[in-house]
């Protein structure tokens, strides 16, 4: 049976490690890292997760803001609170939660963050920085940066020649993901709707990642022996009519658990990575404006 990757275990150690820093940051040069987070809407999934970064934050010792705004807030009204938030020096990070209502171009409005305080790594300048190679000038998207972490945790630092397939090929998880793991020279693809058997190819992966937001999707049989699964996926089902809503990964848990050698639980995998690194970007920056 797999070893299962505990990551509020290894989140709750990367945030250790930003209090310790943040502390630091304060005595010695008299700067309290600002996180601002701004939601547009009332999408009930993304309050929750809003709420929790605010928190997090806050419990990390930094100065947090959260802004709410209406869903029918125009778009020149959110870009007017991004460029006030770009030239607020108590800010270091500033976060849009996505999606944006339809009346907004997500595009544009993550190009108006300052690339200097871009802590979700969406902007061309960091996505760029990541493509080239340059891991420490960029902010790397944090639910990739919190995959990379847990696979090494399991696989050991270097991953030279391993095979990774990731299947997913989004801006926020699967493209900045299959970057990292080239970066750290896996021999790496990317697969998506239209990749042809895809279970024989997942089954070629030494890390198999799975982000594609379809419940139970990655069989069993589609894992090799042995290899390291992380599971991007949080997906709220009802098994009944009249059942609670569970979350669910993209990976079929249990089957998939008697082939891996290590498999991300959901929840308590990935998540909790996503926000610890969320705060150690925000740090990060925090850090690079004290000089
Ligand atoms: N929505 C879902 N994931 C994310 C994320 O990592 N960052 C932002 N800004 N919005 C999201």
């Amino acid at each position: 049976m797999a070893e299962i990757i505990d990551g509020k275990a290894a989140g709750e150690e990367v945030v250790a490690k930003v209090k310790e820093r943040t502390a630091q940051l304060i005595a010695e040069a008299g700067v309290q890292p600002g996180l601002a987070v701004v939601i547009v809407g009332e999408d009930p999934a993304s309050q929750v997760y809003v709420n929790s970064k605010s928190k997090k934050a806050k419990d990390c010792g930094f100065h947090s803001e959260q802004h709410t705004l209406p869903a029918e807030t125009s778009e020149a009204e959110l870009l007017a609170l991004v460029e006030k938030l770009n030239a607020d020096p108590k800010i270091h990070g500033i976060l849009v939660q996505l999606p944006l209502p339809s009346q907004m171009d997500a595009g544009k409005v993550i190009q108006t963050i300052a690339p200097e305080k871009d802590v979700d790594g969406f902007h061309f300048n960091n996505v760029g920085r990541l493509g080239t190679g340059e891991l420490d000038a960029a902010f790397v998207p944090c639910t990739p940066a919190g995959c990379m972490l847990l696979v090494e945790k399991i696989r050991g630092a270097d991953l030279s020649g391993l095979s990774a397939v990731v299947i997913g090929r989004s801006n926020i998880v699967g493209k900045p993901m299959a970057n990292l793991l080239l970066a750290a020279n896996c021999t790496v693809t990317i697969a998506h709707s239209r990749t042809k058997d895809l279970p024989a190819l997942a089954r070629t992966a030494d890390i198999l990642v799975a982000a594609v937001g379809r419940p139970e999707m990655v069989k069993g049989d589609w894992v090799k022996p042995g290899a390291t699964v992380i599971d991007v996926g949080i997906n709220r089902v009802i098994a009944a009519e009249g059942e609670k809503a569970k979350l669910v990964g993209d990976v079929a848990f249990a089957e998939a658990s008697e082939h891996a050698g290590a498999i991300t639980p959901v929840p308590g995998g990935v998540g909790p990575m996503t926000i610890a690194l969320l705060m150690a970007n925000t740090l990060k920056s925090a850090y690079r404006a004290a000089g």
